[in-house]
């Protein structure tokens, strides 16, 4: 009953109110009403995940402010407590002792001041010395102005952190003293400290509409900030940088080292969510901790479809942290709908995922990163089915059978033995930018050397799927790989947001394995290949392969036959979320 008041409700609204987008906010409509519809009481189950992070309703963004504290992981993230569309913004809460189950806490942040009245917007948690967490986030005044501010916990003996006391001295820091583009001015990273004892913390910014920064501010007491005279980086036509983050990583090895750590033995990752390509951009570099100045390591950075993501799917607005307990770097990021239409998200009462948390670090070559899920999430993994190394045929294709599909963990590897005369050529004055190939070389489409990969959340006739594969090409005398995430076919309905992923993926296959996972939930693939240095998440919403309809596939749309090396695949338990 009380789902269909609200459908009335809506269309209402929409009659009377139109659907008006309000000009405020580049990263999400803000809407003249509708983030005030009240989502169902229960939100639809259709599409809901098992094991992905989400509230019980309504609508969520970033992951704000992760953090380990007295053993406890800590998530807030960007929450609209009264609809399924963003506006009203709050940080909800959940902890986790294994970042797979979580607990859910009241909102630890809401609009209260001055400088947050409108909503209390993206941030990052800091340690300061002693174990003591800080947080600084944005805020918007009903003008949209952003400033900074700070918040710390009321009781720290309570490792939960449930309540949380703003500053007397809010905002820290404002965009009139600097004389900053009001409306452009957010999202604090964690905070390090330098060797001389300051603080130092990013903003991300955009000047005059094109040339995207991360502004730098020191500070001697965690309170009072000076913005230092050049930004630690910026760069022309990137437009607006969103949620910066700043890291050292180990040259040697997968352990992480933390936010304030210096030295040899490090270098630095940059990332900016662009708010105008909607992706999450990094680069590698190194940072003068004197001149507080970033050098990238290579010219190819950020935006123009160029430069390294950490997800070449849907990924957006991500955070890192150092996760003391295991000696990781930890990555979270949002996952937002391909519904492409609020009123779709209204009706079904959520939107909004967050993707599994990975761990991150720097591959050995120095060049990129890597991510895999963290390991805590194998612990869901049940009923392993696996298969011994076998011949995949050209134009074949294999069911997977003995796992729930709409719900798995799969592991599979791929060989090919051959020359580099069989594969197909990349086209002469043809495209090569990945996306475009995927979109243009989608999994029916035949080839030499793929495409092969997985059928997802396919129905039995296979009629409806999603394709994750590769395809092999011949460039100059070498192989390049291309990865590719088509979702053309993944549900026969029209209106969703159906782009086909790509990107190249930097390995040999004839040196090393041709390795692909896909994490499957309902509505979410994320698929990780090469051991992860190429991650692609998609969100599907299929309309025959739900639920124990869905069926998994191996094929090769190739003309050459291949292997498959190894394949595991394991049905996956639901996590116990909020
Ligand atoms: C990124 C973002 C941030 C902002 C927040 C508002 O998705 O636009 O820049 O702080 O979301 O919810």
């Amino acid at each position: 009953m009380a789902a269909y008041s609200n459908i009335w409700i809506l269309c209402l609204m929409f009659s009377v109110l139109g659907n008006g987008f309000l000009p405020l906010e580049a990263s999400h409509h803000a809407y003249r009403n509708l983030h005030l519809i009240q989502s169902a009481s229960f939100a639809n189950h259709s599409y809901r995940t098992a094991y992905h992070f989400q509230p019980p309703k309504n609508w969520m963004n970033d992951p704000n402010g992760p953090m380990i504290y007295k053993g406890i992981y800590h998530l807030f993230y960007q929450y609209n407590p009264k609809s399924a569309v963003w506006g009203n913004i709050v940080w909800a809460h959940s902890t986790s002792t294994d970042l797979v189950n979580w607990e859910s806490h009241p909102p630890a942040i809401v609009p209260s001041q001055a400088s947050d009245i409108n909503g209390c917007w993206s941030g990052s948690a800091t340690i300061l010395p002693g174990g003591k967490p800080a947080i600084l986030y944005t805020g918007a005044d009903f003008q949209v102005k952003q400033y900074q501010n700070l918040a710390m916990p009321k009781n720290l003996s309570d490792p939960y952190l449930i309540e949380w006391v703003k500053s007397p001295y809010n905002p820290l820091m404002s965009p009139a003293q600097e004389r900053l583009n009001a409306s452009s001015f957010r999202d604090p990273t964690t905070a390090w400290l330098g060797p001389d004892g300051h603080w130092r913390v990013l903003v991300g910014n955009e000047r005059k509409h094109v040339r995207g920064m991360a502004l730098l501010y020191r500070s001697k007491d965690f309170v009072h900030w000076q913005k230092a005279k050049h930004p630690l980086f910026s760069l022309q036509n990137t437009g607006m940088w969103e949620c910066p983050d700043f890291y050292p990583v180990s040259i040697r090895g997968e352990n992480g080292v933390d936010t304030s750590v210096l030295g040899p033995g490090v270098k630095f990752v940059l990332k900016a969510s662009l708010d105008d390509y909607k992706h999450d951009y990094y680069t590698i570099g190194m940072y003068d901790h004197q001149r507080d100045r970033f050098t990238p390591e290579t010219a190819e950075f950020l935006g123009n479809g160029s430069g390294l993501r950490y997800d070449y799917g849907k990924y957006y607005a991500s955070k890192t942290f150092f996760d003391s307990a295991k000696n990781r770097r930890v990555l979270l990021g949002w996952v937002n709908e391909s519904t492409g239409n609020s009123t779709i998200d209204l009706l079904r009462g959520w939107a909004g995922v967050q993707a599994i948390p990975r761990k991150i670090w720097l591959d050995a070559f120095g060049k990129q990163l890597v991510q895999w899920p963290v390991e805590e999430i194998e612990k869901l993994r049940t009923n392993q089915v696996g298969q011994p190394s076998t011949v995949l045929k050209a134009g074949s294709v294999v069911e997977v059978s003995g796992v729930t599909a709409a719900q798995a963990d799969v592991e599979i590897s791929f060989g090919v033995s051959t020359v580099v005369e069989n594969a197909e050529v990349l086209k002469p004055g043809g495209s090569t930018n990945p996306q475009e190939l995927c979109s243009q070389k989608g999994a029916s489409v035949n080839g030499k050397l793929g495409p092969f990969g997985l059928l997802v959340l396919a129905s039995k006739d296979i009629q409806e799927f999603t394709a994750v594969f590769f395809r092999i090409f011949k460039d100059g005398n070498k192989f390049s790989v291309l990865m590719c995430s088509d979702q053309t076919r993944s549900s026969t309905q029209l209106v969703y947001d159906k782009t086909t992923y790509g990107a190249f993926l930097d390995i040999d296959p004839l040196k090393q394995k041709l390795s692909l996972r896909c994490l499957i939930d309902e509505s979410i693939v994320e698929s990780f290949g090469g051991g992860g240095k190429v991650c692609m998440t998609s969100r599907v919403y299929p309309t025959m392969a739900i639920d124990g309809e869905a069926h998994l596939y191996a094929f090769n749309n190739g003309t050459q036959n291949i292997w498959i090396s190894s394949l595991s695949a394991w049905s996956m338990n639901k996590a116990r979320i909020n």
